[in-house]
């Protein structure tokens, strides 16, 4: 095991050696990747062909004597790519620190300091294992690492912002996992964002791909604003911004008409808000007052208790099956009542089907929305896939002070045989290539029978199934850690003798509060990827 390997430092490393096995323990039940070493692993999102990997505290510095190693993997058949977004390991050997990608044919690293690696690396497997392991050091960001397969040659990273690009039309592919990165956005899907922003991050802002999915973008190049107003939306909040010189939107499938609603007849609630005020006049918080585009007060739940044992709802019909591909809710919207709704999950129906709750696709529970975070302030949320019913409930979860909420949704009337025609004809304001559009939203009903597939552990089987599972997870990994001790890592082993050198090393590096990124090349030229095959990146 890498964390005890320094040999100066015995006493640090047996500590973080039975940290590490705590840690396991620890975190084992809760279903965190219990089977891969991995204290020193940060942010990991996977999905199906696509993921993003850190290092520990990225983008702040890396700990001591630390390991993370994890498989990744795209389907059988297909090839691995992995993009480097970011590498700043503090060693100039390589000894103790590094970055390392081992496939069944290949090996590639050990990378660190300064030494110039390969933006990309096309590999001729469908998996590989990366492998960073860290000694003693002062600073250095450590990794961030993409990959999907190659069916998406146009990756990029979480770090690419728009101003990278010269061109005014693109398509590229964000991987899964970019939401939770560093990295500020300044906009709004409306009015654009500002050229600095995160590429990816600013899609999942704008609810063109999930978080947990990744996807395909299509972006435009337009002239700057003066101003970029931010707002909170899927989880993500943007930003204001100053004057730029460029923005950038992204080309929708179009299904992003409000959907309007009709305050009596359309919207039910599970109860309502009555009092009377002091010169006696009822005043009543009824649903019919919950929608987003009314002034006044919003739609408020009766009981104002935390612990609701009836569960609060919010009813729309919308009068015939629609495709709903957003909510925006708002609070109160008055300064002497400040209530509102901070999360929330959406159920559906038919005219004759039972309720059904809205699930993501990767997790098999109920998804569950960030919603406001003051009672003025609308936010946005986007289904990925796409509700189609005619009946939604919003169902408060969790609410400041008492339940209340004004609401919008977003989507687009469902046509015989074609749909995707006429969303394309409502978005005349988005010029630009309609290649790929669709793809997020291609998907039919949400709903049970959509396949789970994914990794994730389920945190739902008994826990005593759930023990033993953690057993054996445990068992399987240290059979196969001993199982690969033979060769893999070779060339870093030989080089661990050098130890000692790496201490002495008077580095001189500070690492600044605040995290920038410096890309040479900035201006990267789009068309020229930095492909290095197997053949080549081998030796
Ligand atoms: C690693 O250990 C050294 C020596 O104990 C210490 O100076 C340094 O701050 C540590 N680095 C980190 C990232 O904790
Ligand atoms: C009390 O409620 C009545 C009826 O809703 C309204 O007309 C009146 O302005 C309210 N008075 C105050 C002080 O808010
Ligand atoms: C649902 O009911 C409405 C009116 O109650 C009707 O117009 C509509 O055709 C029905 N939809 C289906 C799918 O049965
Ligand atoms: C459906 O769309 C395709 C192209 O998007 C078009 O060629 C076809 O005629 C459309 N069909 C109908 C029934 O509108
Ligand atoms: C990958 O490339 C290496 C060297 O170029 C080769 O030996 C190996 O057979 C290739 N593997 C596959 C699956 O094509």
């Amino acid at each position: 095991m890498g964390a005890g390997a320094c040999g100066g430092r015995p006493l640090a490393g047996a500590a973080s050696y039975g940290l590490l096995a705590l840690l396991l323990v620890v975190s084992a039940p809760l279903g965190l990747q219990a089977a891969e070493p991995g204290d020193g692993c940060g942010h990991f999102v996977t999905y199906q062909d696509s993921g993003t990997m850190t290092s520990k505290n990225y983008p702040g510095t890396y700990p001591n004597h630390t390991v993370c190693e994890k498989t990744i993997s795209v389907p059988k058949g297909k090839r691995l790519i992995l993009r480097l977004g970011d590498l700043d390991i503090e060693s100039q050997t390589c000894a103790s620190d590094y970055l390392l990608f081992t496939s069944s044919s290949h090996q590639y690293g050990p990378y660190c300091g300064s030494m110039t690696v390969p933006k990309e690396l096309l590999l001729n497997t469908s998996e590989v294992t990366v492998r960073f392991e860290s000694g003693s050091h002062i600073s250095g960001r450590g990794f961030l690492l993409t990959y999907a397969s190659s069916d998406h040659p146009d990756l990029i990273t979480c770090l690419e912002r728009a101003n990278h690009y010269m061109k005014t039309e693109y398509s590229k592919f964000c991987p899964a996992g970019c939401r939770d990165i560093a990295g500020d956005i300044s906009g709004n899907v409306v009015d654009g964002y500002r050229d600095t922003s995160l590429l990816c991050k600013a899609a999942i802002h704008a609810g063109i791909i999930a978080d947990e999915l990744g996807g395909q973008i299509s972006v435009h190049q337009r002239k700057g604003l003066s101003r970029y107003e931010g707002i909170l939306a899927n989880g993500v909040l943007s930003r204001d911004g100053s004057l730029s010189d460029k923005r950038f939107l992204f080309t929708s499938n179009g299904c992003t008409r409000s959907l309007s609603l009709e305050p009596d007849r359309q919207i039910r609630a599970s109860s309502s808000w009555q009092w009377v005020n002091e010169t006696g006049g009822q005043v009543h918080w009824s649903p019919g007052q919950a929608r987003l585009q009314d002034q006044g007060p919003s739609w408020a739940s009766a009981d104002s208790s935390k612990n609701h044992k009836q569960r609060e709802w919010l009813e729309i019909d919308l009068g015939e099956k629609k495709k709903i591909t957003g909510i925006r809710t708002a609070g109160s919207t008055q300064s002497n009542f400040n209530f509102y709704v901070k999360s929330f999950v959406m159920s559906f129906k038919n005219n004759n089907s039972k309720w059904r709750t809205y699930k993501g696709i990767v997790n098999n529970g109920e998804k569950v929305f960030q919603g406001n975070s003051n009672f003025r302030d609308p936010v946005r949320n986007n289904f990925i896939p796409p509700i189609v019913a005619r009946y939604v409930r919003v169902v408060p979860q969790t609410w400041h002070q008492r339940i209340a909420l004004k609401v919008e949704l977003i989507g687009c009337q469902i046509t015989q045989g074609n749909d995707s025609m006429v969303w394309r004809k409502t978005s005349s304001d988005t010029v630009g290539s309609t290649k790929g559009e669709d793809e997020t939203i291609s998907e039919g009903i949400p709903s049970e029978e959509i396949p789970k597939g994914i990794n994730v552990t389920t945190v739902a089987l008994p826990l005593a199934l759930l023990a033993l599972l953690v057993a054996g997870m445990g068992l399987f990994a240290a059979l196969r850690k001993r199982k690969k001790k033979g060769s893999p890592y070779g060339s870093a082993k030989a080089q661990k003798t050098d130890c000692w050198k790496q201490i002495k090393y008077p580095f001189a590096r500070h690492q600044s509060a605040e995290f920038t990124i410096s890309y040479d090349n900035e201006k990267e030229m789009t068309q020229k990827l930095d492909l290095i095959t197997s053949d080549m990146a081998g030796s």
